[in-house]
């Protein structure tokens, strides 16, 4: 009797394994969008459920290709992420705030011209208007710190002396950023902040009616 039990439960995994191999993912059959119905925009919006959920894993992966690369600086740009994060995590800041400080160079690959807005920009679903201002201004805010050698005014950052965030943007690159090229700190490793990050990439799926699907913008 067991025996038999147990062909059935291998033949019903069988079965399992050869309906995943063959069949067919569903998509939407139209080649222009003029022509898409209410049931291919269904089946779009199935596929957009599961890839936003993998969001937290795509941020991470791109995050890592920061690795190996200094710039010539003391530390590559993913040790000068997580040293900034781990000051901060140190320092008492929120979860919210770890998390910008532990992606907020994330564009240094793709976007070398203005990576600040990249990481600014990819955060601001899922951060306070504070927090995504700081990340936003902190490449000009970080010029404080070296522009006077590249024949620059290190004092670029005045021009936004009226915001509200001046204070935090500055205190940001103080406490955290012009202070993370030290190969000899104590870095907390990457994995301790994949939960954080999961956790604040998660808050839109809270956020009914505001995040729109990235299909809706194609
Ligand atoms: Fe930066
Ligand atoms: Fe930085």
């Amino acid at each position: 009797m067991t025996r038999n039990n147990d062909r059935s439960r291998i033949e019903q995994g069988r079965r399992r394994v050869w309906h995943m191999m063959t069949k067919k993912e569903e998509q939407a059959t139209f080649t222009e969008m003029i022509n898409g119905t209410e049931k291919d925009y269904a089946i779009i919006g199935e596929h957009y459920k599961a890839f936003a959920k993998d969001l937290p894993d795509r941020v991470l992966k791109h995050l890592s290709i920061l690795e190996g690369d200094t710039g010539g600086f003391a530390v590559d740009r993913l040790t000068h992420c997580i040293q900034t994060a781990t000051r901060a995590y140190r320092d008492g800041r929120d979860e919210e705030y770890v998390v910008c400080a532990l992606l907020h160079d994330i564009g240094d690959t793709i976007a070398t011209a203005n990576h600040a807005d990249l990481a600014a920009t990819m955060l601001q679903p899922f951060v306070s208007e504070k927090n995504y201002w700081i990340v936003k201004h902190h490449g000009i805010f970080q010029g404080y710190y070296f522009w006077e050698y590249l024949g620059m005014d290190k004092n670029t950052r005045d021009q936004y002396k009226e915001s509200e965030h001046w204070n935090d943007c500055a205190e940001f690159c103080a406490k955290y950023d012009q202070n993370s090229f030290d190969p000899e700190y104590d870095n907390m490793p990457l994995e301790e902040f994949e939960p954080m990050v999961r956790n604040v990439f998660s808050k839109s799926m809270e956020i009914e009616g505001e995040a729109s699907p990235s299909y809706i913008n194609q």
